[in-house]
């Protein structure tokens, strides 16, 4: 179905407008470290939405989500489904990089967790891929962890969410890295 282009017009001006509050947000002690906010990048009509963790060194530094070492490998996972970055939403659960890489606590997660949501709404998209138990946990609401969940699709309402092994998290474990390879080339049945 086509959009009429002013309706794209005002969606965009509201993830644009999302974007920019979410810019001047201090809601958590994140933002005091910070250089730049990691807000998300990509297709906003994307039917495939991917999460990511939190920005790490190299995402601070640019303000956009995977152009780091996992980067390089999400566009090559990317590729098994068939797909391009410019044909997906990539974002993160937390929008700002917590110091030395450390896993985001629970209360940053909660303070930031609007935005994710928000952004969510305004892709609409199919299919939501989740990298790692934090995006795992906050889309699935569940205890489990990737070890158990990854691969399996789970409906939730009109999505289709699948967990898979965060990138940076299988660099070094053969076993991971075929099991995300083989989750990944599963999107293309999905969509
Ligand atoms: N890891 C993540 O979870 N997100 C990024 O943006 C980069 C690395």
């Amino acid at each position: 179905m086509r959009l009429p282009v002013d309706f794209l017009a005002v969606c965009q001006l509201s993830m644009h407008k999302l974007k920019k509050q979410v810019e001047k947000c201090s809601r958590c002690p994140l933002a005091d470290g910070r250089t730049n906010v990691v807000f998300g990048d990509g297709n906003e009509n994307a039917d495939v939405l991917i999460i990511g963790e939190a920005p790490g060194k190299n995402e601070d530094e640019q303000g956009l989500p995977f152009v780091g070492r996992a980067g390089q490998y999400l566009n090559e996972l990317l590729s098994l489904a068939g797909l391009k970055r410019e044909d997906v939403y990539i974002a993160n659960v937390v929008k700002c990089r917590p110091p030395s890489n450390r896993d985001p606590k629970a209360e940053e997660i909660e303070q930031c967790s609007n935005y994710l949501r928000e952004q969510t709404a305004k892709i609409n998209p199919k299919i939501i891929v989740t990298l790692g138990n934090f995006a795992t946990k906050f889309i699935l609401k569940t205890e489990q962890g990737i070890t158990k969940l990854h691969g399996q699709p789970v409906q939730l309402g009109k999505f289709t969410a699948l967990p898979v092994y965060h990138p940076a998290a299988t660099m070094y474990d053969v076993k991971k890295k075929e099991a995300l390879e083989s989750d990944f080339a599963k999107i293309k049945t999905l969509i």
